[in-house]
């Protein structure tokens, strides 16, 4: 897979509202193949998640996941999972504000607000229920990646903009110091 098949910001297909997958579609070798090409696209492009608008598919589909992180190593792993038709709820009103990106967007950074806690559901591609009640990096790649079913970009939900930066240069002046979701 090439790099291409991620679209950037600009293309009006990031900016569709997806639609829902029609409970006749799980279990479906389209739904497997779909789950398939995100998982592929996110791993070639090293991201912490993917939505399907991102490649182009106006579905209400999400894949994320991690091992380890690269420099918070504290942070526990997140299990790789497919969700279609996502949504989730905070847990409570608590929000924090920390650094995204996003492989739409390029090597730009922005601190966004984020619910800390919240649970959320979705449905893999045989139609099983995937629920889950998550805090901190989980539930901030969840929101984000929710948001990228909406038309809703990070950059939309920047507050302070002085956070804003490319990653190189936050990096080096040293005010970056946590690796954004993707
Ligand atoms: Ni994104």
């Amino acid at each position: 897979m090439s790099n291409t098949e991620v679209i950037k910001l600009g293309n009006p297909l990031l900016r569709l509202v997806s639609k829902l997958i029609p409970d006749n579609e799980y279990g479906t070798n389209e739904l497997r193949r779909l789950s398939e090409k995100l998982f592929n696209v996110m791993k070639v492009e090293s991201g912490l998640g993917l939505a399907a608008p991102q490649i182009g598919i106006n579905k209400r589909a999400i894949v994320f996941g991690m091992e380890q992180h690269p420099a918070r190593t504290d942070l526990p792993p997140i299990p790789y999972t497919v969700l279609f038709n996502p949504s989730f709820e905070p847990i409570t009103d608590e929000t924090y504000a920390d650094y995204e990106g996003c492989l739409s967007v390029g090597s730009l950074r922005a601190k966004v607000s984020r619910y800390k806690s919240i649970v959320y559901r979705g449905f893999d591609a045989e139609g099983s229920l995937i629920e889950r009640e998550v805090s901190d990096l989980h539930a901030r790649v969840i929101q984000h990646e929710i948001d990228h079913l909406d038309g809703v970009i990070f950059l939309d939900r920047v507050t302070d903009y002085h956070s804003m930066g490319f990653h190189d240069e936050l990096t080096l002046a040293g005010t970056f110091n946590s690796r954004e979701a993707d």
